[in-house]
């Protein structure tokens, strides 16, 4: 799947955040492609299993070219809410599951197919062999365009690459979490070719909690003329293994700030200014 340069995550779009109505989810939608934004993550559990179902419906309230945009979700995790039978939160990659979950997604949003499927999280029981037969299963019958995985670690990925490599992977990732860059997480996506997506890109840094990053950040939002935000996205963007941000952004304004990312292009030093006021020391 070729992804837009910024992904939309529509986490927080229904009742675990905003809450839009139909019509504000359509317009959400609306103004996210009017900005460049084409794909939406979902998963099957936000909003308790509710929000891609609301998704859907303001979807289709949009009356926008399904073609036009690319819809993203994922699957695996079970946990006891209203209306559904689970006990414990566990995660289940079973291929009954799989496939059931990927009929409720389509069935939620309104579509014939999802451009991208992930496995939400690594499970200790995951089989590798019997969940990529699935998911090649449903490849081959047109329900999913592709698949990936989300939040494996390098050795998690070397295991599932033994039976087929994923498409992506989505992983937590920002200047507030560099673990990624620093543990053989993005090297095992360049080695492997698996994509990144990466979810929580703002990192929470905005709103000064983070008092060194502010400062460096206020001084080059001068220089580049590009706000805060813009900055934190395009300093992944750098990374080599071309990093596409999943931004959780609930209003609809921020999407034309957000697009302008893709056209900084951060000087070296700053990318390592930066990296140094978020961790507190130099690089060694
Ligand atoms: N794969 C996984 O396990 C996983 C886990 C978590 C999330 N995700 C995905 O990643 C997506 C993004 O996660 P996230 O919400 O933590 O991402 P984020 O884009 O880093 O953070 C979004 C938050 O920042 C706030 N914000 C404040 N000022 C902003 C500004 N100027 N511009 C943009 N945002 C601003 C937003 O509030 P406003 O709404 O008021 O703009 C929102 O609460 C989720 O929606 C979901 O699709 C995936």
């Amino acid at each position: 799947m070729n992804p837009s340069a910024i992904i939309a995550g529509t986490m927080n779009w229904g009742v675990w955040g905003a809450n839009l109505s139909t019509a504000e989810f359509a317009q959400t939608i609306e103004c996210a492609l009017a900005s460049g934004v084409s794909t939406f993550d979902h998963a099957d559990i936000y909003g308790g299993y509710s929000t891609e179902a609301a998704f859907g419906a303001g979807f289709e309230a949009s009356g926008l070219d399904r073609e036009s945009v690319q819809f993203i979700s994922k699957c695996g995790i079970r946990y006891p809410v209203e209306g559904k039978e689970n006990s414990v939160k566990h995660y289940d990659y079973s291929a009954g599951h799989i496939k059931q979950s990927v009929e409720n997604s389509l069935r939620n949003l309104r579509t014939d197919y999802l451009d991208l499927y992930l496995l939400h999280r690594p499970s200790p029981l995951l089989d590798t062999k019997k969940a990529v037969i699935a998911l090649e299963a449903l490849r081959d019958e047109g329900k999913i365009k592709a698949w990936g995985v989300s939040n494996f670690t390098p050795s998690q990925l070397r295991l599932i690459a033994t039976q087929r490599g994923p498409e992506w992977n989505q992983i937590e990732c920002s200047l507030a979490h560099t673990a990624p860059l620093m543990d053989g997480t993005l090297d095992a996506h360049q080695t492997l070719g698996v994509g990144t997506m990466a979810w929580a890109p703002l990192g929470r840094l905005l709103g000064g909690k983070n008092q060194g990053v502010s400062t460096v950040l206020e001084r080059l939002s001068v220089s580049y003329g590009v706000p805060p935000e813009v900055l934190l996205l395009a300093w992944l963007q750098k990374h080599p293994a071309g990093i596409v941000p999943v931004v959780g952004t609930t209003k609809p304004e921020r999407y034309g700030f957000l697009v302008k990312s893709a056209d900084v292009s951060m000087e070296l030093e700053h990318w390592f200014e930066l990296l140094e006021a978020s961790r507190g020391h130099k690089v060694p």
